[in-house]
């Protein structure tokens, strides 16, 4: 028996500079609908695609003022955490990622 834990599995989304900073882009991956958003010229964020509120997408979305502002009421979430800026209770699901190489990496999440 070790203590070592499992090794990450990364999924590849795609590459970071086919988003521009500040926008996002739908991607499907783990069988989940999901967000990517560049947040820098080096970084990027993935939450799930829809948002809390009613349902949008996502990904139609845009960076500002450090939020993630949703494309169908504009709700804000903060691309640091995920919670509404507007409403702390209420937040989008934030995955563990990576940028590797230019390449957009998801730490599988495993089953929904
Ligand atoms: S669906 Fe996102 S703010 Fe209403």
């Amino acid at each position: 028996m070790t203590d070592a834990a499992p090794a990450t599995t990364w999924i590849t989304l795609g590459r970071l500079d086919a988003i521009p900073v500040g926008r996002a882009r739908y991607v499907e991956a783990a069988g989940r609908p999901l967000c990517v958003v560049r947040t820098s010229e080096t970084e990027a964020i993935v939450f799930d695609d829809a948002c809390p509120h009613a349902g949008s997408s996502l990904s139609g979305g845009h960076v500002e003022d450090g939020c993630l502002i949703c494309p169908l009421h504009q709700w804000p979430f903060r691309v640091a955490d995920g919670v509404c800026a507007d409403a702390a209770g209420i937040h989008v699901r934030q995955y563990v990622s990576r940028v590797r190489d230019g390449l957009v990496e998801l730490a599988d999440p495993g089953p929904r």
